[in-house]
């Protein structure tokens, strides 16, 4: 009797000591990370950087933005968000344009600018009204548009891209430098450019050196300028330096004391950006800005420079799409129709 006891006892402690073991590998088993979802997850696609470009699309050149964003996007393997923005009346028509065309496969985000915030900041006696449209002024506002993106792009509607933009994209930015830009008087090919008539690439051409306001700045009115159809900038540095809230203040200085050249061919834009950027900016390479193939019907770049070019701004009153203008092949290109039929372009001669 004893001995059978004996074996019970035995018996019991070995079922109990083999649950211990079943119940120590059940939850040990729990605690062991799941190495074969995560790789699942983790495509090497999904770990490579996004691109994040900003352009706009305005209601009477939406077809401008569109080429643009075919350029781009036709140019390289990389993985770009487009932000394209646009004022409230126009978002519909823009979703369709994208959805409905050879566009549909880019990764894009619509995002409403609201012109509200320009109140109170802009005067309204420009020789150019055409620039005074809302949409100009987007590049003042890109922390406010942007969100998640460290490092972003921002390119005027009027261009074509004919390189990799992730080349634009690797752009060394300075310590300290919230943007980089273009330099007026680092373009290549000065005799080409030098024929355009009336260009402006000093500071003279945007600021009045008469008014006080712009003298006590203490900068050289032949600094050159730069421009600000293509940049790339930095938001933790532009947030740090509060660049909106200093470019601000200057576009409501302007609007009290008409600081800015009447001449101006830049845009309004421009010269807010010259000021608060002055001797903070890092440069872009020359070839991803050749600029000015709006400035003058009648002056052709070569086509051999034509085609070294990562990038063409047709900058000036000459837009590709209407008539006069030049090198209106190279953007014609990469038109994408207007589904509506609304944007045509104008050619005729
Ligand atoms: C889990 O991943 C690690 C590191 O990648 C690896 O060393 C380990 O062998 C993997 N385990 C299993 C069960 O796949
Ligand atoms: C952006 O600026 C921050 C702050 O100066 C810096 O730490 C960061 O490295 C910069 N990033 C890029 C991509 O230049």
């Amino acid at each position: 009797m004893a001995l059978l006891r004996k074996i019970n006892q035995v018996l019991l402690f070995l079922l109990i000591v083999t649950l211990c073991v079943i119940l120590y590998k059940k939850v040990h088993k729990g605690t062991v990370p799941k190495n074969d979802t995560d790789d699942e997850s983790e495509t090497p696609e999904e770990l490579e950087e996004e691109i994040p470009v900003v352009i706009c699309a305005a209601a009477g050149r939406m077809g401008a933005t569109m080429a643009a964003i075919n350029s781009i996007y036709s140019n390289t393997d990389a993985n770009i968000l487009f932000y394209v923005v646009g004022l409230r009346n126009t978002l519909t028509r823009i979703r369709k344009w994208i959805e409905h065309s050879k566009l549909r496969e880019i990764n894009f985000k619509i995002v409403e600018f609201n012109p509200m915030v320009l109140k109170g900041k802009i005067r309204p006696d420009s020789p150019r009204p055409e620039l005074l449209q809302p949409l100009n002024f987007v590049r003042f506002y890109l922390p406010l548009l942007i969100h998640q993106h460290e490092k972003v792009i921002y390119l005027d509607d009027d261009v074509i891209v004919q390189g990799d933009i992730q080349e634009l994209y690797d752009t060394t930015l300075a310590l300290g430098h919230a943007a980089a830009f273009s330099d007026d008087c680092d373009l290549p090919s000065a005799q080409d450019i030098n024929r355009l008539v009336g260009l402006q690439n000093t500071y003279m051409g945007y600021l009045d050196y008469r008014k006080k306001a712009i003298k006590d700045l203490g900068i050289s009115p032949s600094t050159c300028s730069f421009n600000p159809g293509v940049i790339v900038a930095n938001m933790t540095e532009w947030k740090h330096q509060r660049i909106t809230k200093q470019l601000e203040k200057w576009m409501q200085k302007n609007v009290e004391e008409n600081l800015y050249s009447s001449s101006l061919g830049g845009g309004v834009a421009t010269s807010p950006m010259l000021i608060v950027f002055h001797g903070k900016y890092s440069t872009i390479n020359p070839l991803w800005h050749i600029r000015h193939l709006g400035w003058n019907p009648d002056a052709r770049y070569s086509e051999h420079f034509l085609q070294e070019a990562k990038l063409l701004h047709w900058n000036g009153r000459h837009k590709p799409w209407d008539f006069p203008s030049v090198h209106n092949d190279l953007w014609e290109s990469w038109f994408v129709p207007d589904p509506a039929g609304i944007f045509k372009l104008n050619h005729h001669s």
